[in-house]
């Protein structure tokens, strides 16, 4: 049965997309790779399913698509809650924790709120350390390893090797900043840098679950360097914003102590235009063969997160995706696309699509007779002059996506709509969104549909749209409706996960 706008909206387990196996769930953290398996940490509040006391919880994959849930691997004691963080694999024993071999580091912020005022807290950073592939975690004696500094919001500690320096380096979100801090044991720290005043987008809210990586740039200039660092920023809502929490990021140079925003500093660029992708990570110690940055967020939006459709367990994660760097005309700019492993062997998978190349009149025309609850698709579509479709990918009347074409510039409008009989989330979650493409009449679309969300890329992975969307999509086509003009699908394929 397919939702229609006047059911409440239900939650059903997704397939392809982590979820905790009971109680609440947010951010990533602690993501980093270490003999042949993906760990995975997450915000965890096992004991209800809205958001309470952070525990770490943990789980194991080694191909991105199956997880092994493991025991808790951190948990709140009389120091604090065990907010967000990431993890490192200590090769050489520098914290000199492994006895010689080694050895997997968490850094995450202690959060310690008064018994009387959830308002007034301190927040630190703190180390946990495993000798044995994460399997059990002893918090470090000599934590905390920054003390507070008297800020309120302080934390998310993301911490990588800085191989020209030689030296870790911490991003640490503070306010409405990110503060660097560097290392050479991994235990004392010394704050270099503090970047964001002025920068990108601010909101009522601090900026939070930062991180930074360095990626080789495709279509670079040649006279230009070949590699920009990123730094990822979460925003989260002010209370008077109606989008929410959404991610951003900058492109520049990072020269260990440093980081220099290469656009002007007004520019936002937003690493997802959906509702819901949110403190985003990326795998640290992938091995260097293998030469990814693989990222996942948390499928969800501050707004509304803890109203959202449940039963027994609520939130989730993106699939993994992998991130790079493209040169266009207004920049560097991010592009994304689902990690490999999502399609498998998938010529097992794929199903039988309407002839392509063709092209479409006016009408309906179903592009996939019958479609699978958990799908990835993908379109390339050149819309003439004066052109306008609707595309129904299985989500039904709750989400619509329309692309027009006046001759010069493509445009794209989609909404989503929905109610579960929340008021704050029956407020928060309807959705539109209306946005030119760069274009021109040709573009790309590639998407995976599961339960629960929707997780869209166009324009070759330059534009990420990332939405919950409660539809159960089993079974529906996909439909191209052509409205007014004419549309070539040039190429069209349908896996079925
Ligand atoms: C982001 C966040 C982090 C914090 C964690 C608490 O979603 O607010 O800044 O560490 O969630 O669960």
């Amino acid at each position: 049965m397919t939702a229609t706008n006047a059911e409440p909206l239900r939650a059903q387990r997704p397939v392809l997309h982590f979820t905790p196996p009971e109680g609440w769930m947010n951010d990533p953290n602690g993501l980093v790779c270490f003999a042949g398996e993906y760990h995975l940490f997450y915000q965890y509040y096992p004991h209800d399913r809205v958001w309470g006391p952070m525990h770490w919880g943990h789980a194991v994959s080694r191909d991105l698509v199956h997880w092994e849930h493991l025991p808790l691997a951190l948990i709140p004691d009389e120091a604090g809650m065990c907010f967000s963080g990431s993890a490192i694999v200590d090769w050489h024993d520098t914290s000199g924790l492994f006895g010689g071999r080694p050895g997997l580091l968490a850094f995450y912020t202690v959060h310690r709120q008064a018994e009387d005022d959830p308002a007034d807290y301190v927040q630190e950073q703190c180390l946990a350390y495993s000798q044995d592939r994460g399997r059990s975690w002893q918090k470090y004696a000599g934590n905390p390893v920054i003390a507070s500094p008297g800020f309120k919001d302080f934390r998310d500690p993301k911490v990588i090797w800085h191989a020209p320096s030689r030296r870790w380096v911490m991003a640490l979100a503070c306010g409405q900043a990110i503060q660097l801090h560097v290392s050479d044991d991994l235990l004392s720290w010394r704050l270099a840098s503090t970047f964001g005043e002025g920068q990108g987008a601010h909101t009522d809210g601090p900026w939070e679950c930062p991180d930074l990586f360095e990626l080789p740039v495709e279509g670079a200039a040649e006279d230009a360097p070949a590699t920009r660092w990123v730094l990822v920023v979460g925003v989260c809502a002010g209370e008077q914003d109606d989008f929410g929490s959404f991610t951003q990021y900058f492109v520049g140079d990072f020269d260990g102590e440093r980081f220099h925003n290469e656009n002007p500093a007004e520019r936002v660029l937003l690493m997802d235009e959906g509702r819901d992708f949110y403190a985003v990570q990326s795998w640290s110690d992938l091995p260097a063969e293998d030469g990814r940055r693989l990222a996942i967020a948390w499928l969800n939006n501050w707004l509304y997160a803890n109203q959202i459709p449940e039963s027994g367990w609520r939130g989730a994660m993106s699939f993994p995706r992998e991130l790079s760097l493209v040169g266009t005309p207004e920049g560097i700019r991010m592009r994304q696309t689902f990690a490999v492993e999502l399609l498998g062997s998938s010529e097992r998978r794929s199903v039988p699509v309407a002839t392509v190349p063709s092209e479409f009149g006016p009408g309906e025309h179903r592009l996939v007779e019958a479609g699978s609850a958990t799908a990835h698709g993908r379109l390339a579509l050149e819309l003439r002059p004066d052109t306008v479709i609707a595309l129904d990918l299985q989500q039904g009347r709750q989400f619509s996506l329309r692309l027009s074409h006046d001759g010069a510039r493509l445009h794209l409008e989609h909404r989503r709509d929905g109610r579960n009989g929340d008021a704050a989330f029956d407020r928060h979650y309807p959705h539109r969104l209306g946005r030119e493409l760069p274009t021109g009449g040709a573009v790309t679309l590639e998407w995976l549909i599961d339960h629960g969300s929707l997780e869209l890329f166009l324009d070759g992975g330059r534009l990420s749209l990332t939405h919950l969307s409660f539809a159960d999509p089993d079974q529906r086509p996909v439909v191209l409706r052509v409205e007014a003009g004419a549309c070539r699908v040039i190429d069209a394929r349908y896996h079925r996960l």
